[in-house]
């Protein structure tokens, strides 16, 4: 059996070889060699039974032993996780501090409405450029070049080339599914738009539409109107009444506005209608048969109808917003008031 003092010799050797790496490694090393039964411990305990001639050699043994296996101990002592240090207590069942979230804009709340309004009823989205060339946007609605009603909407041209715009209405995007997808066509084009107006309470250069299109075999008036009494009674309840006003759009024929019965009065008469009982919503008609022509379908076989809504005057005759500029000044103050809306 080795001596005492080859052990010590033995694990001296170990001592130094050892490589500590983290918290954990560390911890092993004092077990192992400095703790309540740890190496050194016990071999203090086996002092006694050291020849009484070597006692003094093997004390000295132990002792340098000792103090390596602090050392090595020491010099890793970074490495080790104070478990006892004092942090502050947490409790856990506290609620966090609230993360300020933002909401929905009104006008998306709006747009959200009317889309899932009609998608309820078979009509699938679309979105198409903002920046729209001439084509989709005026010639193949069955607005050529001076025809008088582009005159109807003020529009903004991009750089000084007259064939690129930025698109007055939604119709453009109707264009553009005439032109790719396969009839029956079933589509809700909702987007923003821009007219060159002055910014008022009433008019500003950007807003919104939601533009309804739906072509196929015997399409008829009665279909667009019983489609947009649907609408009005999912938006603004089953007591609302509607009225279609002959109305002229290049792209449709026969063309109508729809009004309904005003939403704050009911009829009686107050500012929002005028004291007429009456709001306008929406524009719509029959799909001109020159639009049709356009995209290469036969107005013999084919025919359809058309609505443009802005979400703008939507959400001002369903919430009251009387000025057309809160919209966009981001007030949160204005747009706190619909966040119980979805
Ligand atoms: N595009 C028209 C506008 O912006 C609205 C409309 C769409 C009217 C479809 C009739 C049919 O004013």
């Amino acid at each position: 059996m080795a001596s005492l003092q080859e052990q010590i010799q033995q694990y001296e050797l170990e001592i130094k070889a050892i490589n500590i790496a983290n918290a954990a490694e560390l911890e092993d090393f004092r077990i192992r060699f400095l703790g309540a039964k740890g190496i050194v411990k016990q071999i203090f305990g086996e002092m006694k039974n050291v020849p009484a001639d070597q006692r003094k050699e093997a004390g000295q043994m132990l002792n340098s032993f000792k103090i390596l296996a602090e050392e090595k101990f020491e010099s890793f002592k970074s490495l080790q996780v104070d478990t006892k240090a004092k942090c502050p207590a947490v409790d856990n069942t506290l609620p966090g501090t609230p993360l300020p979230i933002g909401t929905r804009h009104p006008l998306r709340v709006v747009e959200n409405k009317i889309v899932s309004i009609f998608e309820r009823i078979g009509f699938s989205v679309a979105t198409g450029p903002e920046i729209e060339d001439d084509w989709h946007n005026f010639t193949s609605l069955n607005m050529p070049e001076h025809h008088p009603a582009r005159d109807m909407q003020d529009t903004f041209y991009v750089s000084t080339d007259p064939d690129w715009v930025l698109r007055t209405h939604t119709s453009s995007t109707q264009a553009r599914i005439l032109e790719t997808e396969q009839l029956p066509i079933r589509v809700i084009c909702p987007g923003r738009v821009y007219r060159n107006e002055t910014i008022s309470a009433r008019a500003h250069c950007f807003f919104h539409q939601c533009e309804g299109l739906y072509v196929d075999k015997n399409v008829s008036f009665a279909d667009l109107k019983q489609t947009l009494y649907y609408f009005v009674t999912e938006m603004f309840g089953e007591n609302t009444k509607v009225r279609f006003r002959p109305s002229y759009f290049p792209f449709t024929e026969p063309s109508a506005e729809m009004d309904i019965s005003c939403t704050v009065c009911g009829g009686s008469g107050c500012n929002l209608c005028k004291h007429t009982g009456w709001v306008e919503i929406l524009g719509c008609g029959m799909v001109h048969p020159n639009m049709l022509r356009n995209f290469g379908i036969d107005p013999e076989v084919y025919t359809g109808f058309a609505f443009g809504m802005g979400v703008e005057r939507i959400t001002q005759v369903k919430y009251q917003v009387n000025d057309l500029r809160m919209y966009s000044q981001n007030d949160v103050r204005f747009l706190r008031q619909f966040q119980a809306i979805t």
